[in-house]
């Protein structure tokens, strides 16, 4: 599914070029859980969003399904992430004006889906214990029911590839298990899941842990 050749990215800072991401190797097939960990600026967002084209890449190379991300123009990266590549976002991601119901369909309906969508997001919201939520806004919810919404809109259109940015960072113990037993299902469906997380409760036997330090990553 996901094959990762030689990526590097450097940023600036202060007269100074650091690698970011150096380097990496990575591969992923369907139905893999990855699970990746590493301190703080090590590099982990910064990777996910060369994965996702929210950032181009200096070098190396990205293939999903054999074909090169990093060749893809800006449109047709958007209609890949619309699609196939669903991203949650490491901080606060919800439209404040919006409805919890509204932000899980909006982004996927002005992409043209209609099909049973707003069935899948009430179903998704049941599963993550927020069905009376679903007419409320985001400023009345709790971070922790925020971040469910963020994973309910990024999954509710069946994308093949799910990367979530420290997903469990806002949630309790019954929560993160919650989410976690929801990703090892979409995982068993056939789904990519690639996780970051510093929350070690949330590690489960079959995850393939990666760990990354200053840019480098290897299996852990
Ligand atoms: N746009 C940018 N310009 C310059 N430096 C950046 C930029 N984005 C990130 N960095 C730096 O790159 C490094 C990696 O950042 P990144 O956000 O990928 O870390 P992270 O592993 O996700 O950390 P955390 O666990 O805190 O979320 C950090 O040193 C960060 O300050
Ligand atoms: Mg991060």
């Amino acid at each position: 599914m996901l094959t990762i050749k030689n990526l590097t990215k450097t940023f600036d800072r202060q007269n100074r070029h650091f690698d970011a991401v150096h380097e990496v190797d990575f591969h992923m097939s369907s139905g893999d859980f990855c699970v990746l960990t590493g301190p703080s600026g090590c590099g982990k967002s910064t990777f996910f969003h060369l994965i996702c084209g929210i950032t181009k890449a200096d070098s190396g190379e990205i293939f999903f399904d054999g074909n090169d991300i990093c060749k893809l123009s800006d449109k047709e990266l958007a209609k890949l992430r619309a699609e196939q590549i669903s991203y949650v976002l490491q901080g606060d991601s919800l439209l404040p004006n919006f409805t919890v119901l509204e932000n899980i369909c909006l982004p996927h309906q002005l992409c043209g889906k209609y099909d049973n969508l707003e069935e899948k997001a009430m179903e998704l919201l049941h599963t993550f214990g927020l069905e009376n939520m679903a007419n409320d806004y985001p400023s009345n919810l709790s971070g922790g029911e925020r971040r469910r919404v963020a994973i309910a809109r990024a999954c509710v259109h069946n994308p093949r590839l799910i990367i979530a940015d420290e997903p469990t960072s806002d949630l309790d113990e019954e929560n993160t298990a919650l989410i976690m037993t929801f990703f090892q299902q979409q995982a068993k469906q056939g789904k990519g899941i690639l996780i970051s997380t510093h929350d070690l409760s949330c590690f489960r036997p079959e995850m393939i842990r990666f760990k990354m330090e200053k840019g480098v990553m290897r299996k852990a």
